[in-house]
């Protein structure tokens, strides 16, 4: 204890309380969005979407129909929640050699990842993760559409970074939201969750 700061201690833990607060809700609020469903039954996620690949082509919704399909949004300047989840998704999709699946993984920073950025950085994981930005219009409106949670928390150093909701989404060969697919398992068992989608 410091006698000169009697108040430390309880300012320190009603601030944790505040910040575990504070993730409850955000992580309420996430699982409410993806487990709500409108009343036709399907949850109202996803939708029509424009981005850009690499080679300065445009790739729809409309491309995708006819296989499942996987959608992460993230950023390449992540340190630690992107870059791992892609790795998990790599090792689901190394377990379904030659399945026609793709997974998209969507910039929520289109200010600094271009496609071309975003197609370098996916090279590294399994070939059938599609790495994808477009104009800051294009992106908001795929975000919306699949009702992401992105925010640009400005640095120290006078950069920034971006706090966003880590959600894989699952859409089956129709386009429509499945589940919000786990990777919390072995990649064997999220494998053979998959194949049944195929
Ligand atoms: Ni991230």
């Amino acid at each position: 204890m410091n006698p000169a700061k009697p108040n430390a201690a309880p300012r320190l833990t009603s601030r944790a309380l505040a910040a575990v607060a504070a993730f409850l809700v955000l992580a309420g609020a996430g699982l409410w969005i993806v487990m709500t469903p409108s009343r036709s039954g399907t949850a109202l996620i996803g939708g029509p979407f424009q981005l850009q690949t690499a080679d300065g082509k445009t790739i729809t919704d409309a491309d995708l129909k006819g296989h499942p399909f996987l959608v992460y949004f993230g950023y390449t300047h992540c340190p630690d929640v992107c870059p791992a989840t892609l790795a998990q998704i790599s090792d689901v999709l190394q377990r379904l050699p030659d399945k026609p699946i793709r997974a998209l993984f969507v910039t929520v920073d289109p200010e600094r990842d271009t496609p071309a950025l975003m197609a370098d950085y996916v090279s590294s994981f399994d070939s059938r993760i599609v790495g994808l930005s477009g104009t800051p219009d294009e992106v908001a409106k795929v975000e919306k559409a699949y009702r992401v949670y992105a925010r640009k928390a400005p640095t120290k150093d006078g950069d920034y970074s971006m706090d966003h909701s880590s959600i894989v989404y699952l859409m089956d060969a129709r386009g429509a939201f499945v589940e919000a697919f786990n990777l919390d398992r072995t990649p064997e068992a999220s494998a053979k969750e998959l194949a049944g989608y195929l």
